[in-house]
């Protein structure tokens, strides 16, 4: 299997204080993988660090055998309209653009396909994800959960080779999470390597692998493997992240 992610003795520090702490570890292509931690621990540092949003204070970062933590900014931002997707909390669509436009707008940006193919790519997206009859709505028309689907189409819009989220469903209510997460389990299965940092041990056990951060430092991980919507699996997946978590005194 192929290293999509290598990290190597990662270090961040802000001014004087060390914020992750020599982290190191490696993401295989298609692995889900879900980042947990207290509040503060690190996990967002390290997501922005990874994905080149912030750049590590040392060590290395490779992201398709390349390594992207010494890029200047264009280059960066090259690789990451390319070959990265990434949601938020808020989704952050464009005002006065409709829900098809915010979602087109980085795949004209990019360039990678044609504006036929970008148009083509964003209908079925939109199919998919549930919101097409909401395509040409104002985004101050549609709901918290349609909003949020626009913002993984807009993410996946350029084809990613990895998909980034820090906590993609922390505004939005359980069934609104689910829905979301089976698309996000949905793209991870047709192959798209998927990094999200989650509070939610409900949206973490759809992970293959989770990551518990402390103190910056990764303190243990548990793997559960892939994800295949089967309901008594599921709890079964809850309840040992359950049990783990509150090992790692979360
Ligand atoms: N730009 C910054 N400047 C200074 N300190 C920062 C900066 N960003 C993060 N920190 C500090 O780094 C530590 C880790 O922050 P980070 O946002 O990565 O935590 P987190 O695990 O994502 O927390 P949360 O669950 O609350 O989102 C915190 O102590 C935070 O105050
Ligand atoms: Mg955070």
């Amino acid at each position: 299997m192929k290293t999509i992610v290598d990290v190597e003795n990662l270090c961040k520090n802000f001014e004087d204080t060390q914020v992750l702490n020599n982290i190191n570890f490696k993401v295989v292509e298609g692995e889900f993988i879900a980042i947990m931690g207290q509040s503060g621990s690190g996990k967002s540092t390290l997501l922005y660090s990874i994905s080149g949003m912030d750049r590590p204070t040392s060590g290395n970062v490779l992201f398709c055998g390349k390594d992207i933590s010494k890029l200047d900014d264009e280059k960066m931002s090259e690789v990451r309209l390319m070959q990265m997707g990434f949601i938020f909390q808020h989704s952050y669509l464009l005002k006065n653009l409709s829900i098809r436009d915010n979602i087109i707008l980085p795949g004209f940006k990019s360039g990678k396909l044609s504006r036929e193919q970008v148009n083509q790519n964003a209908e079925a997206l939109m199919v998919k994800t549930g919101i097409a009859s909401v395509a040409d709505h104002d985004i101050k028309m549609v709901s918290g959960g349609q909003l949020q689907r626009a913002a993984v189409c807009r993410a996946l819009i350029n084809q990613p080779d990895i998909l980034f989220g820090d906590e993609p469903t922390g505004a939005l209510n359980s069934s609104t999470t689910r829905e979301v997460m089976d698309i996000i389990n949905a793209v991870n299965t047709e192959g798209t390597t998927v990094i999200i940092v989650t509070h939610d041990a409900k949206v973490a056990a759809r992970a293959d692998r989770v990551i518990f951060l402390m103190d910056g430092n990764i303190h243990d991980e548990l793997k559960l493997g892939k994800y295949d919507g089967d309901e008594k699996k599921k709890s079964y997946r809850e309840k040992s992240l359950y049990e783990w978590l509150e090992k790692q005194g979360f």
